[in-house]
């Protein structure tokens, strides 16, 4: 590197410091294309580039190794998390397998109790035959947290708040615990996106993003990253993806670097309507439990106004009397809300966490942290809240249960009139 390019670097590094969200979302890393003035990064559909003599090149060899379009991505998602570097990669599970590959067989791996189905699976079903050791506990309680430490423990996987339960785990203290012991982390930001939570800045190593969800944010991408607050971990992460290989595509890369110019305003929406929509359900007499870290009633409530910027739009919620037929009722009943997988898109998602995203953790594991088969689970979208709230009461009205207490049925539709546009 020239020292004029390190320079260039420190200069555009100090600046990303100084901007706000919104428009480090739109500027960070992003500069208009030198050969043509295209405001846009162009998608550099190509799998290598010309040398002038071997050994001569601008920069990029081969695509797997370097792509430019992905490059300017790395650099905006490095500063929207307040990282060294960012690492891209072909979907959220290809960033943990990287991850992970940083450990060894024989190392251990401690996670919380309640998370992604997908990341369960890779690190029980894949990684436990290499020899990988894992245990999945409850990482909101610090003190039984340190007592399952070994010297093997290596790593510390946190999801927070978590998938589907809406738990949190306080970042600061477990990654002040983790330095104690000299492990790693790497925590799973995916459910509040970098407009609402930095990992990296209360002591995280690593965050990750299934880009797919809020980051992307229009429902046509599958993508991941992995972003490091030191070099080293830059370093290393870059040789695993360019030696596993698990490359995003170009077209994927620009796709997650238009999204995340409206990351802010599609997440400060999405947010507002949740927490309406918490709101009705929580007095909603057909509901009987509601997870939402914006819910003075959540157990994490305080912790999610420390360490959040606002409370996020996902919740979960089980019907009185927990019949699976109820809550397929509900599932097939909305017409809003679609009944599909995924989250962090503009429209709303209805979903089934036991036969869908956690269908790869066991029952009785599932049944531990309240994954009952009835829970039902909201990812809130962008569309006119009244619309939302209305889609959910006709679906609940497909629903019959018996005791339902005539003054929160009063209270009920009280709330409903008072929903107001945002
Ligand atoms: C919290 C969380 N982490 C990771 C992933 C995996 O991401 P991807 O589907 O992009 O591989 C998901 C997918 O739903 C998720 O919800």
């Amino acid at each position: 590197m020239s020292k004029n390019t390190e320079k260039i670097g420190e200069i555009e590094s100090n600046l990303h410091q100084t901007m706000r969200f919104g428009t480090k979302a739109i500027h960070a890393g992003i500069e208009p294309d030198p050969s043509t003035g295209a405001i846009m990064t162009p998608i550099y559909q190509t799998s290598t580039y010309v040398q002038s003599a071997p050994g001569q090149h601008q920069g990029y060899e081969y695509a797997r190794t370097q792509n430019p379009t992905r490059h300017v991505l790395e650099k905006n998602l490095a500063a929207l998390e307040n990282g060294t570097d960012a690492i891209c990669f072909a979907s959220g599970l290809a960033a943990m397998d990287a991850v992970i590959k940083l450990l060894k067989s024989g190392d251990e791996i401690i996670s919380c109790n309640d998370l992604y189905g997908g990341s369960y699976r890779q690190i029980v079903r894949v990684y436990e035959k290499f020899g990988l050791k894992s245990k999945f506990v409850d990482m909101s309680d610090m003190k039984s947290l340190e007592k399952e430490i070994t010297p093997a423990t290596k790593l510390f996987w946190i999801e927070t708040p978590t998938n589907p339960m809406l738990n949190l785990v306080d970042i600061e203290q477990i990654c002040k615990l983790a330095k104690k012991h000299n492990i790693l982390t790497c925590v799973d930001n995916t459910f509040a996106s970098p407009y609402l939570q930095n990992p990296l800045d209360m002591g995280a190593d690593m965050v990750l993003h299934s880009a797919t969800k809020y980051l992307g944010g229009h429902s046509d991408v599958i993508h991941g990253c992995v972003v490091v607050k030191t070099d080293e971990l830059s370093k290393q992460l870059h040789f695993i993806q360019n030696a596993s290989g698990a490359v995003p595509a170009p077209q994927d890369c620009f796709l997650i670097l238009r999204g995340i110019k409206t990351l802010h305003l599609r997440v400060h929406r999405a947010c507002k309507n949740a927490k309406k929509i918490a709101k009705f359900l929580e007095n909603h007499p057909k509901i009987d439990k509601i997870y939402y870290p914006g819910l003075k009633s959540h157990p994490h409530h305080e912790l999610a106004a420390k360490q959040m910027r606002k409370f996020g739009a996902m919740l979960s919620f089980d019907l009185k009397g927990g019949s699976v037929e109820d809550a397929y009722k509900v599932l097939s009943g909305t017409k809003v809300f679609a009944l599909a997988e995924s989250l962090g898109g503009v429209e709303s998602l209805i979903g089934h966490p036991a036969s869908m995203t956690h269908a790869s953790i066991p029952k009785a594991e599932r049944m531990k942290v309240g994954l009952t088969d009835s829970l039902i689970r909201l990812s809130v979208g962008v569309e006119d809240i009244e619309d939302l709230i209305a889609d959910l009461e006709q679906a609940l009205a497909l629903v019959e249960i018996k005791e339902v207490k005539k003054e929160k049925k009063q209270k009920i539709e009280k709330q409903a009139d008072t929903i107001v546009a945002v």
